[in-house]
């Protein structure tokens, strides 16, 4: 069905052509109009037909904005802090070297709810637990305060196999990394094949402005089952491990620890079977926590 706005693109045609040195011939037009108006009564025509056409357009433009604060309201619950231009240049250079999976957008809304951590002067850690190149954690530790902790962990080598609670949809991809197929991100080499993976996230970190020892960033290797140990307060913790007990260890160590108003992210929740597994099971009649659907999960803390 036309839209209002393309009637009255079509109706301002209509009545342009009709006009001399327009292309109409003869017969009833678009516009409703006959043959028998003359050119005067055919400007007013064009003119009235314009400004319903403005009218349409100032709609759609008012509606177009509508939908586009809503899209980012679900994506982030903190839209309207402004990023800042360090913080966004941070965003597209680790998006142009292919550093992370997630794009800018879900970049941007990692870097928002850092920030608002700060502003809200909640207390506590913010961690990260999947990393590879380092681009989602290259992100945060821009956006956050000098003052807070940060710990970011990895196996950083070859990502554990996952579990029989991981579904087909793991099984498949596993079995993809584990024959040497798989590919980063622009196609270059994936992650899990280099040699090492550590030094290269190290120097990530330093080529953005965020050297880990001079910015309270301690990269941790090592499975998480062996080194997700937290005592102590955590704002925020980006869990981005893919299976089922990557995700688990993480929920179990993590959660009890989160401050009030703190908030867990995990991106992996409506991509990976075993990831929705363990977030389903660990929060199934769990008191003290909201969880929001957005374009990733968000788990908040009471
Ligand atoms: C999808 S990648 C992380 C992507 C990253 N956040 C980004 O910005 O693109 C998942 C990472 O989690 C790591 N990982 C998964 N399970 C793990 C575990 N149990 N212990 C340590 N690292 C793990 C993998 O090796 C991989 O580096």
């Amino acid at each position: 069905m036309a839209q209002p706005i393309d009637r009255a693109r079509r109706a301002v045609g209509a009545v342009r052509r009709r006009l001399p040195g327009g292309t109409a011939t003869s017969g009833r037009s678009a516009d409703g109009s006959t043959d028998g108006a003359t050119e005067a009564e055919l400007r007013t025509r064009l003119r009235a037909a314009r400004r319903r056409l403005a009218k349409q357009q100032a709609r759609s433009e008012r509606l177009r904005e509508e939908l586009v604060a809503t899209r980012d309201s679900l994506r982030d619950p903190f839209p309207e802090l402004e990023v800042p231009d360090r913080v966004e240049q941070v965003i597209a250079s680790v998006r142009a070297q292919g550093l992370s999976y997630l794009k800018a957008p879900d970049l941007r809304m990692l870097a928002r709810v850092v920030a608002e951590s700060d502003l809200s002067g909640r207390e506590g850690a913010v961690l990260e637990c999947g990393t590879a190149r380092g681009g989602s954690a290259i992100v945060m530790a821009a956006a956050k305060g000098p003052t807070r902790p940060m710990r970011v962990y990895d196996v950083f080598g070859m990502i554990p196999p996952p579990s029989e609670r991981d579904g087909e949809d793991v099984a498949r991809r596993y079995a993809a990394i584990q024959s040497g197929a798989a590919r980063g991100t622009g196609g270059e080499t994936y992650y899990g094949y280099r040699d090492d993976l550590l030094g290269e996230v190290t120097r990530s970190f330093v080529e953005h402005g965020v050297a880990p020892e001079e910015h309270r960033v301690e990269l941790v290797q090592g499975l998480f089952e062996d080194t997700v140990q937290v005592d102590g307060p955590v704002a925020l913790a980006h869990l981005d491990g893919d299976w089922y007990e990557s995700t688990m260890v993480c929920l179990e160590r993590i959660s009890p620890h989160l401050v009030p108003g703190g908030r867990l992210v995990i991106d992996d929740y409506y991509f990976w079977s075993g990831c929705r597994t363990a977030v389903d099971e660990y929060f199934a009649g769990r008191e003290g926590y909201r969880l929001e659907r957005r374009a990733r999960l968000h788990v908040v803390r009471l």
